[in-house]
């Protein structure tokens, strides 16, 4: 008997202690943090999500006096908005990933994904899910537990496994950051055209949009050709 509560008094430990070691980034600390222990499932969700390295695809990159760093003043925002990517770079060999430099829109094989804004805004981030959306998104990798597939390279196949009470907590965490407006794109299919469909400037000859290999079309040699 001795031994389970020894074992439950390190567990409640390791719990409380890197919430403050991980903190990372420039700009404040997320206001969670500044109240110790108020509220243990908040605090417990912000462990979760430290430890989920959610912030590294979720928070944007920002260049800071020492390359790029987290910027915590929008953390868990997503990709700027105001930041319009061009088309990504078409894949070539084993080099079928492509990531922008915000950590903020994924290329690969499913198209371009781009991670959700994660902040309680009402219109562009989880202000309006329910803690079940939530919990059923993590569990089966549908968008709000009933859309269509999530994207890599969301795992939500790892975090889907945490129990009720960790989900809940990280949700109930995630409701206690600042909010940030920031919306984000919809996915675009593979092979398509600039994320968002709009083909600005695209190949010429505009490529119908939809599967057109890349290079379809180009009438150019490949240089090097043996
Ligand atoms: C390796 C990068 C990466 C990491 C780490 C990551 N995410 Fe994501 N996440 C994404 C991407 C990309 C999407 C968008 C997927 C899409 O549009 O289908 C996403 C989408 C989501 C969504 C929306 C799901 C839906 O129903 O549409 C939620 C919620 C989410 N992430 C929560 C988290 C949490 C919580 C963590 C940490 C425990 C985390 N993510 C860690 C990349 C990541």
């Amino acid at each position: 008997m001795k031994s389970t509560r020894i074992m439950l008094l390190v567990a409640a430990v390791a719990v409380n202690v890197p919430v403050v070691a991980m903190a990372q980034g420039k700009g404040k600390a997320p206001a969670a943090s500044k109240a110790p222990a108020a509220n243990k499932q908040v605090s417990r969700g912000e462990f979760l999500v430290k430890l989920g390295s959610c912030n590294d695809c979720h928070t944007p990159l920002a260049m800071g006096p020492q390359g790029p760093e987290r910027d915590m003043t929008r953390m868990l925002s997503g990709h700027p908005e105001q930041m319009k990517l061009p088309p990504p770079p078409a894949p070539q060999g084993p080099w079928i990933f492509a990531v922008a430099a915000t950590y903020g829109a994924w290329s690969g094989p499913w198209g371009v994904s781009y991670p959700m804004n994660l902040t309680p805004d009402k219109e562009t981030g989880l202000g309006s899910w329910t803690e079940q959306n939530f919990i059923q998104a993590m569990r089966t990798g549908k968008h709000m537990g009933q859309g269509r597939p999530i994207l890599p390279p969301m795992p939500w196949q790892t975090i889907g496994q945490l129990p009720d009470e960790d989900l809940k907590a990280i949700f109930a965490y995630l409701k206690t950051v600042p909010a940030v407006k920031n919306k984000i794109n919809e996915p675009a299919p593979p092979s398509g055209g600039p994320p968002g469909g709009a083909p600005a400037g695209g190949p010429p000859g505009g490529a119908p949009a939809g599967g057109a290999p890349a290079g379809g079309g180009a009438p150019a040699p490949k240089p090097g050709g043996k």
